[in-house]
């Protein structure tokens, strides 16, 4: 009863990339305190698996790619950790968004911005518009980000198209809130990913991973690299994605496996 497999085949596998990977990069301030070091230690070394994962999707054609590199929480952390965090979003952008124009990935970054200094919304600014025209990935930065903010701000917005007569009380439904949610115009996450070994959302993307598949993994975000990552992906390409269906409706659908 439970053998259903869909995809078994290592080419079908192969081909089920995700096309929108979500990841929380958790665990960079226990790397550095494995090795007696300052926790923002463990934000800078947390760059390189960035890139990383960047590079990666885009070889494999993930076609978006959302960070989760700042929740709406994290104000909360001592002020110094706070103020370094700020300063290596700034240096990471500018150091980085050649290097991301070269590679065809296009940056948003996704969350409320208005909270940060002018000049790193003017950076943030500059290399959006620098990047808007590539086209081999979707990268989104979550700076600022809180899932609940996400909806909070798409209700607002339905309110206020209500309010000015462009939307109907009665046709408020799902897609009235998705479409105003930041992304609208991209699927909503295949697999979302945690590192750091806790098992936990931390009010990241709340609507739409509501379909993704889970993955957690202990490695601590400076220790994930291109082979950690693709595990993740081999991973996905074996689950099975219901969305409320039985499992032999989807292989009916699907059209593998059709054995019995
Ligand atoms: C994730 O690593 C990065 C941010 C939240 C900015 P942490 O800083 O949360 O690292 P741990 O979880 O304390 O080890
Ligand atoms: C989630 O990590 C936020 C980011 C990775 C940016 P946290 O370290 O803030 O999450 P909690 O506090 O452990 O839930
Ligand atoms: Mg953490």
């Amino acid at each position: 009863m439970d053998t259903v497999s869909p995809g078994s085949g290592a080419h079908d596998a192969e081909r089920r990339v995700p096309k929108h990977v979500a990841i929380i990069m958790d665990g960079n301030g226990r790397w550095a305190k494995q090795r007696n070091r300052a926790r923002t230690w463990g934000h800078r070394e947390g760059v390189k698996s960035v890139r990383a994962v960047v590079e990666e999707s885009v070889q494999r054609g993930v076609g978006t790619l959302t960070l989760f590199a700042f929740s709406s929480e994290n104000w909360r952390r001592p002020p110094s950790e706070v103020s370094v965090l700020m300063d290596l979003f700034m240096i990471t952008l500018r150091g980085e968004v050649r290097r991301l124009d070269e590679n065809g990935v296009r940056l948003r970054v996704i969350g409320e911005r208005t909270a940060f200094s002018e000049k790193l919304q003017r950076r943030i600014d500059e290399a959006e518009g620098l990047t808007a025209h590539n086209t081999a990935l979707n990268l989104q930065v979550a700076a600022n980000y809180g899932g609940r903010w996400d909806i909070t701000q798409a209700v607002r917005r339905v309110v206020a198209d209500v309010a000015a007569d462009r939307l109907d009380p009665a046709a408020v439904n799902e897609q009235a809130i998705a479409a105003r949610l930041s992304f609208a115009d991209l699927p909503d996450p295949d697999l979302l990913i945690r590192t750091g070994g806790e098992k936990r959302i931390s009010n990241f993307i709340l609507w739409q991973s509501a379909y993704a598949e889970l993955y957690f993994t202990e490695l601590l975000w400076p220790e994930f690299n291109a082979t950690a990552y693709g595990l993740a992906l081999d991973d996905f390409a074996h689950r099975q994605r219901r969305f409320g269906l039985t499992g032999e409706q989807v292989v009916s659908e699907s059209g593998v496996d059709r054995h019995e």
